[in-house]
C-alpha cells in the first residue's frame, strides 16, 4: 500500500496542475474525519441515502429471491449498511455478506457494529484497494451477487473512469446479478458548496490531513499552516472539485526523491472529484456499462438517488 502511495504521489506531483488521488484521503485519521463529516448537518448525502435505504431499498431487495451473496465496496464504518442488514435478516433464512475497504479502521468499526446481528448473516471482512484488486468476487453462480457501491463513492470518479470500473467488475458477475449504486445528484450551488465547505471546517481537516499523511509517510515536509482548503461546484464538469492551494510561493522536501516540490503562490494541488449527476449522466453511464436500470429510489427531497443495475 505504501509503495503504491509513493508511486502514485511521485507520479501525481509530475502532473500539470499537480494531482493526488482522493482514495489516499483514508488513512486512521483521514476516515475518522470522514466519519464526522458523514455527521455533518450540511453534509445531507449520509442522511439522504439512509432514508432510501430504511423506505425504499428493502422492498427491491425482497424481489431477488433469497438466496443473496452482498458485496459492498467501499463500506466504511457500516453505519449505512446496518439497517440494510437488519432489514434483510427479517426475509431471508441467510445471507453472505463481504464488506471491502481500503481502511483497516474503518472496518473494524463496521464489524463491531454488525456484531448485533443474526448468525443468519455470515460476514467477511477484507482491506482492499479495490480500484486495483479486482479478485473480489467469489464467482459462485448458484447465488445471485449482489454488489453494492453506496455513498456516492462512484462520484469520486469521472463518467468515463465509472463506466471502466462497473465493466471490469462486472465481467466477474452472473447474468441476473445485482449493482446497487449510491448517485449524489445535481441540485443547486449554494447547497452542494456549503456541503464541501462546512462551517466546523471538518472537510477542511479532512482534505489537509492529506499533506500530514504525505509528511508522515514519505517524509515529505509540507507546511500544513500554508495551504488552504478550495472546494467548488464546476458546472461543466457536473462535479466538485477539491483543491489543496499554496498561500505562497514555496519549496517542499521530499528525501525519497532527492529532490523538492516548487509550489507558486496560488498554485493548486488537486485532490478530489466529487461527480454530482443528472439523469442524463445515470443513464449514460449504465448504458456505457451495459446495465440496465430495473430500479431507482430517491429521497424526500431529491437529493439523492440509489440505482439497480441488472447484468
Ligand atoms: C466518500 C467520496 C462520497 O465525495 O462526497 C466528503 C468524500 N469529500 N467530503 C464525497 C468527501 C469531502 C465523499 N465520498
Amino acid at each position: 500500500m505504501n509503495s503504491y502511495f509513493l508511486e502514485d504521489v511521485i507520479n501525481g506531483l509530475r502532473k500539470i496542475p499537480k494531482a493526488i488521488p482522493s482514495k489516499y484521503f483514508y488513512d486512521q485519521r483521514g476516515s475518522d474525519l470522514f466519519e464526522q463529516i458523514t455527521k455533518l448537518k450540511e453534509y445531507y448525502l449520509t442522511e439522504c441515502e439512509r432514508e432510501i435505504i430504511i423506505n425504499q431499498l428493502p422492498q427491491a431487495l425482497r424481489s431477488l429471491g433469497d438466496n443473496l451473496n452482498i458485496v459492498e465496496l467501499g463500506a466504511g464504518d457500516g453505519t449505512k449498511t446496518i439497517d440494510l442488514l437488519r432489514s434483510i435478516e427479517s426475509f431471508v433464512p441467510s445471507v453472505d455478506y463481504h464488506a471491502f475497504d481500503i481502511s483497516f479502521g474503518a472496518l473494524q468499526k463496521l464489524s463491531q457494529r454488525l456484531q448485533e446481528l443474526t448468525n443468519k448473516i455470515k460476514r467477511h471482512y477484507s482491506v482492499v484497494d479495490f480500484s486495483k484488486g479486482i479478485e473480489l468476487m467469489t464467482g459462485d453462480k448458484t447465488r445471485r451477487n449482489v454488489l453494492l457501491f453506496l455513498g456516492s463513492s462512484i462520484g469520486n470518479m469521472t463518467p468515463e473512469e465509472s463506466v471502466h470500473f462497473l465493466r471490469t467488475l462486472s465481467d466477474r458477475l452472473n447474468p441476473g446479478d445485482r449493482w446497487v449504486i449510491g448517485f449524489d445528484l445535481v441540485k443547486e450551488r449554494a447547497i452542494l458548496e456549503n456541503a464541501y465547505n462546512d462551517s466546523q471546517g471538518v472537510t477542511r481537516e479532512f482534505n489537509l490531513n492529506l499533506l500530514k499523511r504525505m509528511n508522515a509517510e514519505l517524509q515529505t515536509n509540507f507546511d500544513i499552516e500554508s495551504f488552504e482548503h478550495v472546494e467548488y461546484f464546476d458546472e461543466n464538469l457536473s462535479s466538485m472539485v477539491s483543491y489543496l492551494q499554496s498561500k505562497r510561493d514555496q519549496s517542499v522536501t521530499f528525501p525519497i526523491l532527492e529532490r523538492s516540490i516548487e509550489l507558486k503562490v496560488n498554485e493548486k494541488i488537486h485532490t478530489e472529484y466529487s461527480f454530482k449527476y443528472t439523469d442524463q449522466m445515470i443513464k449514460e453511464i449504465a448504458q456505457g456499462s451495459e446495465l440496465k436500470i430495473v430500479w431507482e429510489g430517491q429521497d424526500q427531497k431529491c437529493y439523492y438517488r440509489l440505482v439497480m443495475m441488472e447484468k
